[in-house]
């Protein structure tokens, strides 16, 4: 398989192909992105689509730009960037997609008649430029193209033209800093690319995958920036020149500030979503195995949980908050000791009242931001690192992680933070008896994990 033979290239981990050989499972199959229909009514947009129009990816794909056959050696860019896009990158068929086996059987479970028309499915699986902004070139069935992610080029195609020559670094530098200027959105910046990339894979206030969809098909969404930014697959090279124009970053890094930006998204969705209609609220901001699990009578509920929420209570889909808890514990015992207490809350507001739990919201945006502020001060050293790794692997030791959700986020911080250590023995290999618990969602048990969690640690610690 293409795409497995691609991750090697970049992560040396084994786990990753496994992973994505998992998260692969639903596949329908080969898919052809050759089906074109006009645009019908897509309405709302991700947050980061601008005012500028979009060209359209025919715009980029000319063999002289980005649509040649293979990378080019010396140069900025690699100008292959088309062909793995629409060769290996799910991105250019999320649109075709909507037209298969999956997405009718989807649609005709919720009542609706296309899915390729549906606003509600083209939000995430298109590009939702107005009409009004799409240039001559857009097309709809280019599914999520160039454009959504790098931002409309009308302003800045042409400043950002012949920018592939040796030239010195400094007039690289100089020359992205006018493409941003003109609206070229700045992937590089992990706190852009996660706000961007879950705007589709967690959902924000415009855009949710429901639980009604869930429950007519659709797959789960789970997502990390780090892990995920090297499943896409990649079309940048992260090498010198990248990192002479100052536009490169650790892997973990980005594994912050995606759960940061997971923390910030998560209450935000909870607080637009999570309100009643009829009996119940939108049961898809809910960590899914709450209830979704082997039904188990002879259950010994430990006391942390039963002081936390009654038995049987739906326990809010909390982990990037709980990682933004232990991480910043460790810089500032005080804040961490007040998330920890507001989380707790939150968690408690869920069977008290609506008012509740705005009220705890309000108070963990306000905590998180001050977090935000103490991580993004200084980029994480080695000890703390370590240190970190430590305190995941207690949590997960502890077996407070109750559910599969949390469980896999804690292994992917694990495997996210063993990239970037210069310790040889915390390799990637130490965390595969707890990617094996992981593997198999519907057969996953707290008691499992924790063991394994255990093991690892001791060893861990031994070293
Ligand atoms: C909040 C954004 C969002 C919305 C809304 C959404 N999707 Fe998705 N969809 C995704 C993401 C992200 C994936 C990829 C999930 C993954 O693999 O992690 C996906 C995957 C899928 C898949 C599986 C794709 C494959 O390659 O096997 C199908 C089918 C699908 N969506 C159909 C739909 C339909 C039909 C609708 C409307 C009823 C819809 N989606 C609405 C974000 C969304
Ligand atoms: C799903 C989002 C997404 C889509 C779709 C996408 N890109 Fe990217 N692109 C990225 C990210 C993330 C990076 C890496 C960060 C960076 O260097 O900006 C990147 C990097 C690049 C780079 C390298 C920049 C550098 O300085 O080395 C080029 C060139 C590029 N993309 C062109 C394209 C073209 C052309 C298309 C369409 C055929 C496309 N991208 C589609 C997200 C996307
Ligand atoms: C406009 C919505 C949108 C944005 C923005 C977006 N994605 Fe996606 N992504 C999707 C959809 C929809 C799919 C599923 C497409 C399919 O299977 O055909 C997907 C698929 C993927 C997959 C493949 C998953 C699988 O199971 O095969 C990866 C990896 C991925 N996206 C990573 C990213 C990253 C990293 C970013 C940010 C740089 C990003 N995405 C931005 C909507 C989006
Ligand atoms: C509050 C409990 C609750 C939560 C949380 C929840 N669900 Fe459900 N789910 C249900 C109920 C109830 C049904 C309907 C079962 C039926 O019709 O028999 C259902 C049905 C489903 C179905 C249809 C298959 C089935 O087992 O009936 C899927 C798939 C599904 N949910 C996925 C999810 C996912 C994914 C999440 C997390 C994003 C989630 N659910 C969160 C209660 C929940």
């Amino acid at each position: 398989m293409n795409k497995t033979k691609q991750l090697r290239l970049n992560h040396s981990a084994p786990w990753l192909g496994l992973c994505l050989l998992a998260m692969l499972c639903f596949k329908p199959g080969l898919l052809n992105a050759a089906e074109v229909s006009p645009n019908a009514g897509a309405t709302n947009s991700t947050e980061t689509s601008t005012e500028a129009m979009h060209l359209g990816v025919a715009s980029c794909a000319n063999s002289v730009c980005h649509g040649r056959a293979a990378a080019v050696e010396h140069g900025n860019v690699l100008q292959n960037e088309y062909r793995t896009w629409a060769k290996y990158d799910s991105h250019s068929r999320a649109y075709a997609i909507l037209k298969n086996a999956d997405s009718k059987r989807i649609a005709a479970n919720m009542g609706i008649k296309d899915a390729s028309t549906a606003a509600e499915c083209l939000a995430c699986h298109a590009d939702t430029t107005p009409a009004n902004l799409q240039g001559p070139k857009f097309h709809i069935s280019d599914g999520i193209g160039c454009e959504v992610c790098h931002g409309g080029a009308e302003n800045w195609i042409d400043s950002h033209y012949g920018a592939n020559t040796s030239s010195a670094a400094d007039n690289a530098i100089a020359r992205h800093q006018a493409n941003l200027k003109n609206g070229l959105s700045p992937t590089e910046d992990p706190a852009f690319a996660a706000k961007l990339c879950q705007s589709c894979h967690l959902g924000n206030t415009n855009q949710l995958a429901t639980h009604e969809m869930m429950a007519a098909g659709h797959p789960r969404l789970r997502f990390e920036l780090d892990t995920w930014l090297a499943l896409m697959p990649p079309h940048h090279s992260d090498d010198a020149d990248y990192h002479r124009r100052g536009k490169s970053s650790l892997a973990t890094t980005r594994w912050l500030e995606g759960r940061m930006q997971a923390a910030q998204d998560s209450l935000t969705v909870l607080e637009q979503h999570s309100m009643p209609q009829g009996l119940f609220p939108e049961l898809a901001v809910f960590d899914c195995h709450s209830c979704h699990r082997p039904m188990d009578t002879s259950v010994k509920r430990p006391l942390a949980d039963r002081q936390l929420l009654p038995a049987g209570a739906i326990r809010i889909n909390d982990n990037a908050l709980r990682t933004i808890a232990t991480l910043v514990s460790l810089r500032n015992e005080t804040l961490g000791q007040e998330l920890t207490l507001a989380i707790r809350q939150l968690n408690q507001s869920t069977v008290l009242s609506k008012q509740a739990l705005q009220a705890s919201s309000r108070k963990l945006m306000t905590l998180v931001e001050k977090a935000r502020q103490s991580i993004d001060d200084s980029a994480l050293n080695d000890s703390e690192q370590q240190a970190i790794t430590i305190a995941l692997l207690k949590q997960g030791a502890s077996g407070e992680v109750r559910d599969y959700a949390d469980a896999e986020q804690l292994f992917l911080g694990l495997q996210v933070l063993s990239f970037d250590t210069k310790n040889p023995k915390s390799g990637a290999k130490r965390y595969d008896e707890i990617f094996t618990v992981l593997s198999d969602e519907n057969n996953y048990t707290p008691r499992r994990f924790k063991a394994a969690v255990q093991k690892t640690l001791k060893a861990a610690t031994e070293n």
